[in-house]
């Protein structure tokens, strides 16, 4: 018998009113816990890059890291962290955002990206767009080209993608 083709979405679950009343949470863990899920999530998206030329991955603290390390891997290149100020170990540039309540800084290294080098910037979700548009700031910092940027969710709602005009941007799953 054949099986029928995995729906991605059945696999993230509403969680209300976290981590604030009036929050409808989309949780991944169910999709992370399930091996076939998964394995989908990742096959197709390193199929949607495929042949794209990337020759880096940039994944954003901390659950960026949960789908831009194997991304990287399928796509044969290397992974490059952005992380929460004060995290990585050399010298740093570093990035000021604007929460929902005060400011958050990110950092990249600054030899982890070489000027004209092809980046993917690798996320969970894409709600405001405020913490990739840093992360794009961050990598544009050192020269690097943005090729494209994947999540696995779009919240379409909070009109992310807007902020991210111009950006080739790309989501397995939409609500
Ligand atoms: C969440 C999520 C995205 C970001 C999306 O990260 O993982 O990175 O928010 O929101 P935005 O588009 O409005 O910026 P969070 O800051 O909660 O940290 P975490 O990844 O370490 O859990
Ligand atoms: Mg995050």
């Amino acid at each position: 018998s054949t099986s029928e083709p995995v729906r991605l979405e059945d696999w993230v679950r509403d969680i209300p009113d976290f981590p604030q009343k009036g929050v409808l949470f989309k949780d991944i863990t169910p999709l992370l816990q399930d091996p076939k899920a998964f394995h989908v999530a990742m096959d197709r998206l390193a199929a949607h890059y495929a042949g794209a030329g990337i020759e880096a991955v940039v994944g954003v603290e901390s659950r960026g890291f949960i789908f831009g390390a194997p991304l990287a891997y399928l796509l044969n290149c290397g992974f490059v962290p952005v992380r929460k100020f004060g995290k990585l170990p050399s010298s740093t540039v570093s990035v000021e955002y604007a929460l929902e309540y005060g400011t958050n800084v990110v950092e990249l290294h600054t030899d982890a990206i070489k000027p004209g080098q092809r980046v993917l910037i690798v996320d969970d979700l894409l709600a405001t767009g405020g913490t990739v548009s840093a992360s794009i700031e961050l990598v544009e910092k050192m020269g690097g080209h943005i090729a494209g940027i994947a999540f696995l969710v779009e919240l379409s709602f909070l009109k992310g993608r807007e902020r991210l005009e111009g950006h080739d941007v790309f989501a397995l799953i939409q609500y």
